[in-house]
């Protein structure tokens, strides 16, 4: 297994473009599951999640074209909705197929993907809702088998607010005889971009960025091109290494407007962060002081702070002055990062769902194992500011999920390379 090898102790500075974002790319890929017509993406990222996405579509008879970071894909001939265990087992967001495929297959059959490193996951409210609109669905053998000969327009509530839960739901409607309101859904910029993809494709929906979504269902959609929002996960990420390293990062082709909660604690913990749009194209500038205060955080559905931003603002408050509590509310098991961290000689104590941490001057290089996605690029961001060198192992999680990371890194200075294995 390939492992990255950091040598601490440099300033980031420079500029680095920011990449298409993965959670919008992926439900994007599966809208073209609802029409006979071409769909046309653009700045689609290269990553690992987005290349089994296009296996899971290709074997259900999705053909595609990918040039650079657009990707057109042509579903008139589905001949096979399935989603195996090998291809769900590797990437949760492998459900979102499920919604699209039963409103126009009216059948679908797809692994259930089980828990994963950060929790246990479960897809119920999928269900709960595919059901609500009149699908007759079964789990059996460790697969969700949904029927339908056309779903129908329902008021759907789920119990908690669920990203791709919301996605596969709204999909599912865009097709379904009438309206249907979702409830409690996801406001994630993500579920955003998704809407304005399928109303590019002839949906009707309205609503999308509140917690109510209201769609007329449609007979059939029509294909469409698309432009894919940039990854606020990926730019808060960056911003958070500029952050540690008490750098000066310009990033480009992104923006402030999707990440308010992590630029006002980055703000809080004493960074300058200001934002330019020129004609074509948005950056943001962060320019770090020499020690970052800690700041305390408590991870809740968008628009507060994400969970997706938990463990690399971990890092930060690693080596902050002063000390940090950390909640998070969304998954029970996403401190995997602390354990790692504190090998490389962070203070850090877990109670339940609360971290604190209290910053160190300094940290030091070790060899630690990636344990998830985000828990990786804590590390990175930990190995940037460690004393000497930083083995990451298991780095095909950060693949999954981040687009040549030590490309743009080296890019702003860090001494950071890639060891084939
Ligand atoms: C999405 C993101 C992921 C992010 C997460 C929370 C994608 C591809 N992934 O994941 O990066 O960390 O949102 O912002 O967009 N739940 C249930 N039953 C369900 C659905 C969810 O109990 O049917 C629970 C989950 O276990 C979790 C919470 O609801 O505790 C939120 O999960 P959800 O928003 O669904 O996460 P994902 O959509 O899987």
């Amino acid at each position: 297994m390939d492992k990255l090898i950091i040598t601490g102790g440099v300033r980031l500075t420079g500029e680095v473009a920011i990449s298409g974002a993965k959670n919008a790319a992926l439900p994007i890929l599966c809208a073209a599951l609802l029409t006979k017509e071409p769909l046309t993406l653009s700045n689609v990222p290269a990553l690992n999640d987005i290349g089994t996405m296009l296996k899971l579509l290709a074997q259900m008879g999705v053909k595609m074209e990918r040039e650079g970071d657009r990707v057109t894909l042509d579903a008139s001939d589905l001949h096979n909705p399935v989603a195996p265990y090998e291809l769900v087992k590797t990437m949760r967001a492998s459900i979102l197929v499920l919604g699209p495929l039963v409103a126009r297959c009216g059948e679908a059959k797809v692994s259930l993907p089980g828990g994963c490193a950060i929790g246990a996951r479960p897809v119920d409210q999928h269900i709960k809702g595919l059901t609500a609109m009149g699908a007759e669905v079964t789990v059996e053998h460790g697969y969700v088998h949904a029927r339908a000969t056309r779903l129908k327009g329902a008021r759907l509530f789920t119990d908690m607010v669920t990203v791709t839960g919301t996605e596969n739901l709204m999909m599912a409607a865009c097709l379904g005889a009438g309206e249907t309101v979702i409830e409690n859904a996801a406001r994630e910029p993500e579920v955003v971009d998704l809407a304005q993809c399928l109303n590019a494709m002839g949906a009707r929906i309205a609503g999308a960025g509140t917690d109510v979504i209201r769609i007329q269902g449609v007979d059939a959609l029509h294909g469409a091109t698309h432009r894919i929002m940039p990854d606020r996960i990926e730019t808060g990420t960056f911003l958070c290494a500029a952050a540690a390293t008490g750098g000066e990062v310009r990033l480009t082709g992104t923006s402030a407007g999707y990440l308010d909660a992590v630029v006002d604690k980055l703000m809080d913990a004493g960074c300058e962060i200001t934002s330019e749009k020129l004609p074509g194209i948005e950056t943001l500038m962060i320019q770090a002081p020499a020690r970052l205060k800690a700041v305390s955080i408590r991870t809740a559905p968008y628009p507060a702070f994400p969970t997706d931003m938990q463990a690399q603002f971990m890092a930060i408050n690693a080596v902050a002055e002063g000390t940090a509590v950390m909640r998070e509310t969304i998954f029970e098991n996403r401190f995997m990062h602390a354990v790692e961290l504190i090998r490389l000689g962070a203070d850090i104590r877990i109670d339940g769902n609360t971290a604190f941490v209290t910053g160190r001057p300094a940290l030091q290089g070790a060899t630690v194992m990636a344990t998830d996605l985000r828990a990786s690029a804590s590390l990175v961001i930990a190995g940037l500011v460690a004393e000497g060198e930083t083995h990451i192992e298991r780095i095909y999680h950060l693949d999954r999920g981040y687009e040549h990371i030590e490309r743009k890194l080296t890019v702003l200075g860090a001494n950071i390379r890639r060891e084939k294995a």
